[in-house]
């Protein structure tokens, strides 16, 4: 796969957040998309918009990593010659209710897609990891070569993921794979037309203060105002989802010019606090946003920041967009959006489902 050359690239999980951007920044590159996604934690109205801002089409199958007849069918159909695998699973809280759904979906998933792509000779990856994998490690900024140490089910995921990775490109040179550490992904794509659409009560911060912009939460339950931190409250590396989306295409790139195995934090390396972001949202939006002090949610780090430098020396990729830019872009998503991608649309380019 040369760089610069347009590929036919299978997104997994690409109805979602993340990979939904991303597959607008690759159209806009002139790559081919397919996208395969069990829909259980998307809708596929988000590619319909992808479509819609971009003019392109995008095959979209219906099916689970897990069945390999859906992936053969796939793969049999020609041509793809990259994956971004971002399909799985990413509550935290829920991964502590449910490890072993977790577990399956998020590691035997990606072992059966692993397996279905060496049988049809596909070894370049881009895999959707986290900085959750780093724990409570305070040695801040996170660098990537510090030990693993995730502290939940969902967290331990990446980490074995990573891992069974680690080991396969150690076995056979000639997979290819990027291993991208996501830390906080926010906002949207500043058309408003796509966006992040949790599916019932948001687990993260900025889906829960734009859902009490909108009208549909009272308040946020700020958790936490005694850590050791500016103002008591949390610390997190914001990244706006635009940014990650171009970190993607420049791993991919990355990938079809050099072999191995890397591994790159996708973040600003700049912290911001629960009630600065509230402040910043609130300036962004024109709207107040409640909030109520409580106790802190257990398993929390006080502070999460990334060294972004490695990515910026291997890739020459580093984030621009500001917190405004996250707060207005997410502002405006949400407002045009009030329900989310409420709406199924039937999909041009649709296959049957697997
Ligand atoms: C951010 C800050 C909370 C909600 C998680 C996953 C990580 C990645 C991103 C998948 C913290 C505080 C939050 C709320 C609050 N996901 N907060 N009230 O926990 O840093 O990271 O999501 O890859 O893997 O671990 O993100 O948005 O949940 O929390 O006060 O209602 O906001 O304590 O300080 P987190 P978050």
């Amino acid at each position: 796969m040369s760089e610069g050359r347009n590929v036919k690239i299978l997104i997994t999980g690409g109805c979602g957040y993340i990979g939904s951007h991303t597959i607008l920044r690759l159209l806009e590159a002139g790559h081919d998309i397919t996208v395969i996604d069990n829909l259980t934690n998307s809708l596929p109205e988000s590619l319909l918009r992808v479509e819609k801002l971009t003019g392109r089409e995008v095959s979209f199958v219906e099916g689970d990593i897990a069945d390999t007849s859906c992936l053969q069918k796939i793969f049999d159909q020609g041509n793809i010659e990259a994956v971004i695998h971002f399909a799985g699973f990413k509550a935290v809280g829920e991964s502590v209710a449910q490890p072993l759904s977790y577990y399956r979906n998020n590691v035997s998933g990606t072992l059966n897609l692993l397996e279905t792509m060496d049988a049809y000779g596909i070894r370049n990856l881009v895999f959707s990891s986290s900085a959750t994998v780093y724990g409570t490690n305070p040695d801040m900024p996170l660098k990537e070569d510090l030990p693993l140490q995730a502290t939940n089910p969902y967290g331990r995921t990446k980490q074995h993921v990573e891992q069974i990775l680690t080991d396969l490109q150690a076995a056979d040179a000639r997979w290819r794979i990027a291993l991208l550490r996501y830390f906080n992904p926010v906002g949207a794509h500043p058309s408003g037309l796509i966006g992040e659409d949790p599916q019932g009560p948001p687990n993260n911060l900025f889906p829960f203060v734009t859902q009490v912009a909108v009208g549909h939460r009272d308040r946020v339950h700020v958790f936490g105002n005694d850590y050791v931190t500016p103002d008591g409250t949390g610390v997190r590396d914001y990244i706006h989802v635009m940014d990650l989306a171009a970190g993607h295409a420049a791993a991919l790139n990355f990938l079809a010019e050099h072999q191995g195995l890397h591994t790159w934090n996708l973040g600003t390396g700049r912290g911001y606090s629960v009630l600065e972001i509230i402040q910043a949202f609130e300036a962004a939006s024109g709207t107040t946003i409640p909030y109520e002090l409580v106790d802190r949610r257990p398993g929390d780090a006080p502070i999460s920041l990334a060294d972004p430098s490695r990515a910026l020396y291997d890739l020459g990729w580093k984030a621009s967009e500001t917190l405004e830019d996250m707060c207005a872009d997410a502002w405006r998503w949400q407002q045009n959006n009030p329900d989310g991608y409420r709406t199924k649309t039937s999909l041009p380019g649709e296959g049957p489902p697997c």
